[in-house]
């Protein structure tokens, strides 16, 4: 990250400069993502002119702007990789100015951020560990897996042989917003300055700088800009996207739940609560101490912090409080509230039943980890909070239960209980193996116009 410099200003960006889905979910039960190899610029940049003319007749990438009551069909955005920038044409000078984080690119940032093993970039799904392939990733959101067809099909038809399908990812909403292990998601989000808030769940948590989400604004940390290449047309209200295939082991987690549960004689629902923070049904721990209750009003089950210092209500080590720490008192006690990101997930594979027998079926996460910065944000959440535990004493050099890096000779998570001893779960694997990761940037929607016109 840089202090600010003498480039031109970037206007404060409107919904309709910038790419939807970065300030609003859009609530779409369906959602494909394509990896994408450029041969040929130039049917691409003629179909991101297209995309962005404002003509309602063809096919336009996405912008932040309302659809009103009726909601589309399916709703387009777009995302380059660092290498997918330089195929497109865009000069040197300009490639120069990106921070190291996105020009590496996620293959090279594997082993800080807990891909090894089975994780690794050798492991990931064909193609997509090689940088030189993997240069673009749409995403189509759609109401019905056909409209996701209709709109991939036109797509490709427009830029015909000049992409090549490197891997393609689809997902779809399971019921009530849940995520495989059982928990229901999508609950809180930062609100970011200047929009409207992104969910109906409201909370007490500072509102998110412009510049920690959008380049070329006033970031989270005081006095700092985070790296703005030229031209500010560009890049200027670009967002990072940290792009994550991950496959859940939904029968080895419930086995784990089980087993913890005998061994200290609790509900394995508890378990699972104190794991996350929130229970299964989505009231937290905070609100909801000892039961899970009935789902809580969505208007008021955000608005908590974390007043219990010792973990005794949520342990300090569950996901929630590791990947957003809210009001508690951490160690890097300037990095509260600093590595917001705005997550866009949708699983992949079908929901279990309740004592289903295990099978193979692939299961798991389409996850879009959206920020300013991917070093700042995206990884010091990954890194230093939920592999490593550095926030706190208590938990520093363990990882998060649901997510981390975990073996079983060495993996430990802590129930601080308010009156006895802690319980220790222990002996767990990793429940979550990274397929494939991407790191990429979308440009605002002046900036494919500048894309489109300006690039070379
Ligand atoms: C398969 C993988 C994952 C699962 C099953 C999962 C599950 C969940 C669930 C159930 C919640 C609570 C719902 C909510 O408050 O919206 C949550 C919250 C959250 N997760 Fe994850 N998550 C996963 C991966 C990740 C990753 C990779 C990151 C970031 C590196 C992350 C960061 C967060 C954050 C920041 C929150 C919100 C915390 C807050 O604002 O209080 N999650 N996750």
């Amino acid at each position: 990250m840089t202090q600010t410099n003498a480039q031109r200003p970037v206007p404060s960006p409107t919904p309709a400069d910038v790419q939807g889905w970065v300030v609003r979910g859009y609530n779409l039960g369906h959602v494909r993502q394509v990896i994408c190899t450029i041969h040929n610029p130039e049917p691409l940049r003629t179909f991101l002119g297209r995309a962005t003319n404002g003509d309602p007749s063809t096919q336009q990438i996405q912008s932040g702007e309302h659809w009103g009551d009726v909601k589309p069909p399916s709703a387009l955005n777009v995302a380059f990789t660092y290498t997918g920038l330089a195929a497109l044409g865009v000069p040197a000078r300009t490639l120069a100015g990106f921070p190291t984080d996105f020009s590496h690119g996620a293959p090279a940032r594997a082993i800080k951020i807990g891909d090894v093993g089975d994780s690794a970039p050798d492991r990931w799904d064909a193609g997509t560990d090689d940088i030189d392939k993997v240069h673009v990733v749409w995403t189509i959101h759609g109401q019905q897996s056909d409209d996701i067809d209709a709109a991939w099909n036109k797509l490709a038809a427009a830029t015909g042989s000049s992409m090549s399908v490197v891997a393609s990812y689809d997902g779809s909403a399971l019921a009530d917003n849940k995520v495989h292990f059982g928990y229901v998601d999508s609950i809180s989000q930062p609100h970011i300055e200047s929009f409207e808030r992104d969910n109906p769940a409201p909370d007490k948590q500072p509102v998110a700088p412009l510049g920690s989400f959008f380049l070329g604004h006033d970031s989270q940390f005081e006095d700092v800009k985070f790296d703005l290449p030229t031209p500010t047309e560009f890049v200027g209200n670009g967002t990072y996207n940290a792009f994550r295939v991950l496959e859940q082991d939904v029968f080895g987690f419930e086995a784990f739940l089980r087993r913890a549960a005998e061994e200290t004689g609790r509900d394995p629902e508890w378990i699972a609560a104190k794991i996350c923070g929130r229970w299964r049904n989505g009231n937290s721990l905070e609100q909801y101490p000892d039961h899970q209750g009935e789902p809580a009003d969505p208007a008021t089950r955000n608005d908590y912090g974390y007043p219990d210092a010792d973990g005794s209500i949520c342990p300090i080590g569950s996901h929630m409080r590791r990947a957003n720490p809210r009001d508690a008192a951490i160690v890097q006690r300037a990095a509260n509230h600093t590595r917001r990101i705005t997550r866009r997930g949708m699983p992949y594979g079908p929901l279990i039943a309740p004592d289903q027998e295990p099978d193979d079926t692939p299961r798991g996460l389409l996850g879009n980890f959206l920020c300013g910065s991917l070093t700042a944000q995206f990884e010091g959440v990954q890194y230093d909070w939920i592999n490593l535990g550095l926030q706190h004493p208590s938990i520093t050099g363990t990882n998060d239960v649901l997510l981390g890096a975990n073996e079983e000779l060495t993996s430990r998570f802590t129930i601080p209980m308010p009156d006895g001893p802690d319980l220790v779960l222990s002996g767990f694997p990793r429940f979550v193996r990274t397929r494939a990761s991407t790191y990429t940037f979308l440009p605002s929607i002046p900036g494919l116009r500048w894309l489109a016109n300006a690039a070379m």
